[in-house]
């Protein structure tokens, strides 16, 4: 049999590839740290089998149609918004996440988005920098209390409730809102559940975590931060189309809601000259919700096992399109049964 082919987008942590190289021959956009330019990565898939593939890559019909061998498409993060899933599923492509490793990093980092922007530290190391710090004054940089206050967590799934449960230290009110009630959470946490404008109007954090979906796309839309409390502080750290920046850069200039803190953005990267890092009042990251080395290595080695399992047979572990495995050839021979 002849080894599986596949196309690997970026470098990654070299106990990923050892998994990779393993099973199946790999070719590696190994340039510069960058996204494979769109024309490589189309010429790149003519012959793969399988796909290990990052947020930064489109993976769509045109992609599909360049790759007819495809038959799985492994994407290193738990989104995959990047992925046209009903695409690959019509085509009986197999495409896979890495839920599960990411979730306790990524609430840590939500959390320090959070108390940077109550407590405006970067900010504060920006004056001390610029040589402005001249004496302890009663109200410099006064920032807003986390302890005892209002966390209202939008999107309560794994990453929602990891955020849920670091803010009982703080002994906070926890509110969500979620497309189902989470009773486990409810439970664990004493969360309560919120209708949307309810918990808009009623927290001091408002953390979004949800996925980047039809509906989700500007759910945090110049109604819903007319919504906010004056003092409240507007958290991102799922997918930036859900905030429509343009409302957002409003509601931080006229006074709508008091600060954001953002991980991500529509439009990825951002340069130093986007509108809101102009703005005191807005802490801004490049997207490393789950960047700690291991948890990205984890991902890495979770998103190889996938598409290892894939390429050779097998059901891999984090299947996003069940459909598309009960659709392939072998499920009709029954190929996957008897053991
Ligand atoms: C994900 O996994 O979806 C994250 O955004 C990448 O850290």
């Amino acid at each position: 049999m002849p080894r599986p082919k596949v196309y690997v987008t970026r470098r990654i942590p070299r106990e990923a590839m050892a998994i990779l190289e393993a099973y199946c021959d790999c070719r590696v956009f190994a340039q510069e740290d960058t996204p494979v330019p769109r024309e490589m990565l189309l010429a790149e898939v003519a012959d793969v089998d399988g796909a290990f593939v990052l947020l930064t890559e489109r993976v769509d019909d045109e992609l599909l149609a360049a790759a007819p061998r495809l038959r799985v498409v492994a994407n290193m993060a738990v989104g995959y918004d990047n992925i046209d899933v009903a695409a690959c599923t019509r085509r009986g492509v197999l495409v896979t996440n890495t839920p599960g490793v990411l979730t306790e990093t990524t609430a840590d980092l939500t959390w320090a988005l959070l108390m940077a922007t109550a407590r405006r530290i970067v900010e504060a190391q920006k004056v001390i920098e610029r040589g402005e710090w001249r004496t302890w004054s009663p109200m410099f940089l006064t920032g807003q209390d986390v302890y005892g206050r209002t966390l209202g967590i939008i999107g309560a799934g794994r990453i929602g409730s990891a955020v849920a449960r670091r803010a009982r230290g703080f002994d906070m009110t926890i509110l969500y809102h979620n497309r189902r009630p989470n009773p486990d959470l409810e439970a664990e946490t004493g969360a309560r559940y919120a209708g949307f404008h309810e918990l808009l109007e009623q927290s001091d954090f408002v953390v979004v975590l949800v996925p980047l979906t039809q509906e989700t796309h500007h759910l945090i839309n110049e109604d819903a931060l007319r919504r906010m409390k004056p003092s409240a502080i507007l958290i991102n750290a799922s997918r930036g189309p859900v905030v429509d920046e343009t409302a957002l850069y409003k509601a931080l200039t006229e006074g709508w809601i008091w600060a954001a803190g953002l991980d991500v953005w529509e439009r990825e990267p951002i340069g130093p000259d986007h509108p809101l890092l102009a703005l005191p009042n807005v802490v801004a990251l490049p997207h490393i919700g789950s960047a700690s080395i291991a948890t990205r290595t984890r991902m890495a080695v979770v998103a190889a096992e996938n598409l290892v399992a894939g390429v050779t047979g097998r059901r891999p572990p984090n299947l996003v399109n069940p459909e598309a495995w009960d659709r392939r050839p072998a499920a009709a021979e029954g190929a996957d049964q008897g053991g």
